[in-house]
């Protein structure tokens, strides 16, 4: 499959359009983009800057893992937001972007996409995880990055259980399309969000996450970060954007942690 790079100065003027997105700009190779705006967030970037790369060096996840995909098969972008809410609730922006990143690939790629808690985006039959999100607070705002597998063939994959969008037979696999879709779905959750300062029922967001939320009602296996493995039956999301998971010894909230699905 062809794999071409891509076209920033469609992208500059599609961002110029936007109402949301300050600057879009296209790098060659970064270490992570997540990094490099956090550093150019302590330099006063605006809300609303946009990176992405065409190859990341140290791409990072979740729970210090890594992120690695070859050049031109994937999306690495990562935006700075400055939310005028209460912190309390900035926890569902990474449930926001998983939400948007879904709804781009049902509607773009004609694929069907569910969340496993917190954002992982999985499609396909097996339902396969082709999306990660990782949000950090930086200099007083948050750095939402995401990273999507778009052409990567099954001997690219970092692990078994991942895909991309054209394995799991996406229509659509142009990526600066892809990046639009995704920029202008997450666009709008942000302005609902926004306008109900951050109130995840009244915005919508929480429903819309229940509904796209494959986790809810299964048994799960959950690695916390202080090592503790629990286990047990995910119930709900909570107001905070926690899984609540019943397990023998009563109910847990979890805030952060790695979730198997007990398949
Ligand atoms: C995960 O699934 O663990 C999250 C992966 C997040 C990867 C993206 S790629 C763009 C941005 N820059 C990074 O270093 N990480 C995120």
């Amino acid at each position: 499959m062809e794999r071409k790079p891509l076209d920033a100065a469609r992208l500059r003027r599609w961002c110029r359009d936007s109402r949301m997105w300050d600057s879009i700009e296209v790098l060659e190779t970064v270490d992570s983009t997540n990094s490099l705006l956090a550093k150019r967030a302590a330099q006063g970037a605006h809300a609303g800057s946009v990176l992405v790369a065409e190859k990341q060096t140290a791409g990072r996840g979740r729970l210090s893992r890594s992120w690695e995909s070859p050049p031109h098969a994937g999306l690495a972008v990562s935006m700075l937001l400055r939310p005028e809410v209460p912190t309390a609730r900035w926890s569902w922006l990474p449930l926001l972007a998983g939400v948007a990143t879904c709804q781009t690939i049902v509607d773009l790629c004609g694929v069907p996409a569910a969340l496993k808690w917190p954002n992982d985006v999985l499609v396909g039959a097996r339902l396969d995880k082709c999306s990660g999100i990782l949000a950090e607070i930086a200099a007083g705002g948050v750095v939402l990055g995401i990273g999507l597998n778009v052409t990567l063939a099954r001997e690219e994959l970092p692990r078994a259980d991942t895909t991309s969008l054209a394995l799991a037979g996406a229509v659509e696999t142009d990526r600066g399309t892809l990046l639009e879709g995704l920029l202008e779905r997450i666009a709008a959750w942000y302005a609902n969000w926004r306008a109900t300062e951050g109130d995840p029922q009244a915005s919508g967001l929480a429903d819309a996450y229940t509904l796209r939320c494959h986790t809810l009602g299964l048994n799960v296996t959950v690695s916390l970060p202080d090592g503790a493995v629990i286990t047990g039956v995910a119930s709900a999301i909570d107001a905070d954007g926690r899984l609540c998971v019943e397990t023998e010894d009563g109910p847990v909230a979890v805030a952060a942690g790695d979730v198997y699905h007990v398949r």
